[in-house]
């Protein structure tokens, strides 16, 4: 038998252990100084700019702004669909910024994507079957007709659908009905990961709701980490537990999602989230976004939300801000380097 001193000193040791664990979540992927430029006919395209973002396990990871600022092309860039042009990217710690093509296959297991549009993402001429058919196939997960077959019955059910939507072509379902699909093809490899770029926006208002309760659902049974792209400001809000803010390339703004949202510190999150109808009117913040987005061909000098920026200060024209780190808050703006 142990003494009592061991006991408690085991037992406060592993009260410490749990503490940092609490502090330090799992990262299972990371983002360091990340850029994507797309050669293009007027100049070079820098769709992704010096991004620094990691993702947690467990978490859903909110990522918003404006239309063209690189949101999808980021996630792209994450899920390794896209080469990096700069920076590292890091899954488990292992670097996988230029994994060659059988790793890749190896990783494409671990993350999933759904996309906004399920008749783009579905095969028109493919039954669902067939569809769903594909991963299992090019992973080698099931084995033979017999098998496949029910692993997608199995899959079917469990979105809410029946086996008989099976045999039907995509243009023979509902637009939400589509998108439970998708969203089944997603889970065919049994993903850690899944990267959901504005899932719901195609859908109608009353489908969207279902489909969100049905990623909601799936996120707890099978302990999914999300990433999840939203113009929604609304549905960011209510879903992430983090969110990262973006703006012509780069994130300006990152952190807790209550924090920001109670408390926005950058410009650009300011004037973005009052643009967003608020349902109570006392906390509306007057920032209003003026002007258009720069080109990402041609960004401006030093911050690129400085011509738009109602506190812009001379720094501002000349330099680019660095993330200032504040209780875990990460923002790039110069009025933050001041104190
Ligand atoms: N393959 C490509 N070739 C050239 N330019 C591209 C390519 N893909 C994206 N871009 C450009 O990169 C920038 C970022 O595009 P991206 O689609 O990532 O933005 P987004 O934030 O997802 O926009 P949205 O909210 O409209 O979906 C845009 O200026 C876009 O025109
Ligand atoms: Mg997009």
């Amino acid at each position: 038998m142990r003494d009592s001193t061991v006991n408690s000193e085991l037992e406060s040791a592993a009260a410490v252990l749990q503490a940092e664990n609490q502090e330090k979540p799992e990262i299972i992927l990371q983002a360091e100084n990340v850029g994507k430029v797309f050669p293009g006919k007027e100049g070079d395209v820098r769709a992704v700019d010096s991004v620094d973002l990691e993702l947690r396990a467990g978490e859903i990871f909110g990522l918003v702004g404006e239309s063209g600022c690189g949101k999808s092309t980021l996630s792209r860039l994450l899920l390794r669909l896209l080469d990096c042009s700069s920076g590292r990217i890091t899954y488990h710690g292992e670097d996988i910024t230029s994994l060659p093509r059988p790793q890749l296959q190896g990783l494409r297991r671990k993350m999933s994507l759904v996309f906004q549009d399920p008749n783009t993402s579905l095969n028109p001429r493919m039954t669902i079957y067939d569809n769903l058919a594909r991963p299992f196939k090019i992973h080698n997960l099931a084995r033979g007709r017999e098998e496949i077959t029910v692993e997608i019955v199995r899959l079917l059910k469990s979105m809410g659908l029946q086996a008989e939507h099976m045999i039907r072509y995509p243009h023979e379902l509902s637009g939400g009905q589509k998108q439970r699909v998708v969203v089944a093809r997603a889970l065919a490899v049994d993903p850690e990961i899944i990267f959901l770029d504005e899932p719901t926006s195609a859908l109608d208002v009353s489908v969207q709701a279902k489909i969100l309760r049905l990623l909601a659902r799936i996120k707890q049974e099978k302990d999914l980490t999300y990433f999840f792209i939203s113009h929604d400001i609304n549905l960011i809000r209510v879903i992430s537990d983090r969110i990262g803010v973006m703006y012509l390339g780069k994130i300006v703004e990152l952190g807790e999602v209550g924090d920001i949202f109670s408390e926005p510190y950058h410009p650009y999150t300011r004037g973005l989230f009052s643009s967003v109808p608020e349902p109570r009117p006392e906390r509306k913040i007057e920032t209003v976004l003026m002007g258009e987005v720069p080109s990402p061909v041609d960004p401006p000098e030093g911050c690129y939300f400085h011509p738009r920026c109602p506190e812009v200060m001379s720094v501002c024209r000349s330099k680019s801000p660095e993330f200032t780190i504040r209780q875990g808050r990460r923002t790039a703006c110069h009025l933050f380097e001041k104190d």
